[in-house]
């Protein structure tokens, strides 16, 4: 008899989402949350700018905020489910503070609101000045400790849906440390694993970010949609001989006053959005400075923030401050160079205003799912609202169906695959190589046909072996997640939100 461990929920993911949702289920439930990495490694935890919410009950500004997100998308957004997103944001926020999280306030106790980009009233709570998912993610961590029913696996990542014989998820064989298999039965798994660009040579996520509950749940035959829309964030630190993650300079930059030149110095943002300029949504603003670069034989453009003092920048963006300050940039002085980068994945995996999935059992959250509340383009700082509102409605769901919680079954699948060293380390480097070169901001029909032709060689080599390790995981979550990208990308010939298309 293997050795198996059964939870009532399983939560896949240790971000936002997931120990959102994790903390609204019921205190009786058992509950097993199940993180690839560490708990406070992770996109939740590398947030700058914001949460979107109206708080106080403002039916204009609520209905502002539904309009500023459907015209950052495109209009291609769910409108129940935008409609859903700001009406609940108020809620949810208090929730949050009611467990513990601090948000920056002024003298009289107000919380102080920042604007990025798309946004036409200040509605942005922030924390730590520019460290709002750290400061949010360490308030909850440390709330998470009173939750006793709740226990925490760190570095076993999900690697296969266990289902009975309807197809109805019963739990998931998860891969630990030492490369075993490790199996867990359970009525409700929640995926909450986050975006995927780590399948990007250049993104503002963790390397480790891969997409791996959307390649899971794709392996699972579970529906998922939108992954066109990947959202490259306008200014990523350029920092030309840096390896590894890109350093975000936040929206909320722009949003206080930071104007974008290109790398003659010239003001260049009218010649795209007149009326918006710099505080136009991400697809317009990245897609402006692309053309830009072009025209001006670059990689990269500035962003000017010189007018406001030494004190304020301090104080107002501590962390990005002294990032500028470690590779000799004053803010308050010079310009900060800056180019678009992978940020964030706006599609995923498909669900319903509760989280419901296409396979019983299964809800997503989070990024890695595709409620349509983003549609084409994801309004600044909407993400982080996503993972609340939606958590919320993904515990009151499970919440609410005991009856099903009590009943479990138990079969074990067959083994997966041997343990082997392989790193596969040449297949990473060039679906990320590939991805960075032709599934960009700007796509053409050709570039994207040369890269399925690249990713699919090495999608179908791994699928012919079977290997029971974290990296060879990793690497057929990489080449799935990519190859769903460019055929998604290829199948909508238009230009819409932040899928660019030359032909
Ligand atoms: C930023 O601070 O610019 C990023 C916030 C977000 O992705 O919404």
């Amino acid at each position: 008899m293997k050795n198996y461990r059964e939870f009532d929920v399983v939560i896949l993911g240790g971000g936002l989402a997931g120990m959102y949702t994790a903390m609204n289920l019921d205190r009786e439930l058992k509950i097993g949350m199940f993180i690839k990495d560490k708990i406070d490694k992770g996109s939740s935890n590398l947030a700058q700018g914001g949460i979107a919410a109206e708080i106080k009950f403002d039916e204009a500004k609520i209905k502002e905020h539904y309009e500023d997100t459907l015209r950052a998308g495109s209009n291609l957004n769910n409108k129940e489910a935008v409609e859903i997103l700001v009406n609940e944001a108020g809620e949810n926020i208090r929730n949050l503070v009611s467990m513990g999280v601090n948000f920056d306030k002024d003298q009289n106790g107000e919380f102080i609101k920042t604007l990025e980009g798309g946004h036409r009233s200040r509605r942005i709570l922030h924390a730590g000045g520019d460290a709002t998912g750290e400061s949010v993610m360490r308030d909850l961590r440390e709330s998470l400790k009173k939750y006793t029913n709740i226990d925490v696996f760190e570095d076993e990542m999900a690697i296969q849906i266990i289902t009975d014989d309807n197809n109805k998820a019963i739990g998931l064989v998860c891969i630990n440390n030492n490369n075993e298999p490790d199996y867990v039965f359970t009525n409700k798994i929640v995926i909450a694993t986050g975006g995927c660009g780590g399948v990007y040579k250049n993104s503002t996520n963790e390397k480790f970010a891969v997409g791996d509950g959307i390649a899971l749940a794709y392996r699972a035959g579970i529906k998922i949609e939108n992954m066109e829309f990947v959202q490259f964030h306008p200014t990523g630190l350029y920092e030309p001989e840096k390896r590894g993650r890109v350093f975000l300079i936040s929206e909320a930059v722009r949003g206080e006053g930071a104007i974008l030149r290109n790398i003659e110095g010239q003001r260049f943002m009218d010649k795209y959005d007149k009326e918006r300029m710099e505080l136009a949504p991400r697809d317009v603003v990245s897609q402006a400075i692309k053309r830009e670069m072009f025209d001006t034989w670059s990689d990269h453009v500035y962003l000017d923030i010189r007018h406001k003092t030494k004190d304020f920048l301090m104080h107002r963006f501590p962390t990005i401050y002294e990032k500028c300050m470690s590779i000799g940039v004053d803010m308050s002085k010079d310009l900060i160079p800056v180019t678009p980068i992978e940020h964030f994945l706006c599609g995923g995996i498909a669900s319903d205003l509760c989280g419901h999935t296409s396979m019983e059992g299964v809800y997503a959250v989070g990024e890695c799912a595709n409620t349509g509340v983003h549609g084409a383009n994801r309004l600044a700082s909407n993400s982080l609202l996503e993972c609340l509102v939606f958590g919320k409605r993904v515990a009151d769901d499970i919440n609410a169906s005991k009856e099903e919680l009590s009943k479990r079954t138990i079969k074990f699948p067959p083994v997966i695959g041997e343990p082997r060293k392989f790193n596969f380390k040449s297949i990473r480097v060039e679906i990320r190589d590939t991805m960075d070169k032709y599934v960009q901001i700007v796509r053409t029909e050709e570039g994207l046909n040369l890269a399925k032709k690249i990713i699919e060689r090495h999608y179908k080599n791994l699928k012919k072996i079977n290997v029971m390790s974290r990296y060879y995981f990793e690497t057929l979550n990489m080449a799935t997640v990519a190859l769903i990208i460019i055929d998604a990308a290829l199948s909508r010939n238009e230009s819409i939100g932040c899928h660019c298309r030359l032909n």
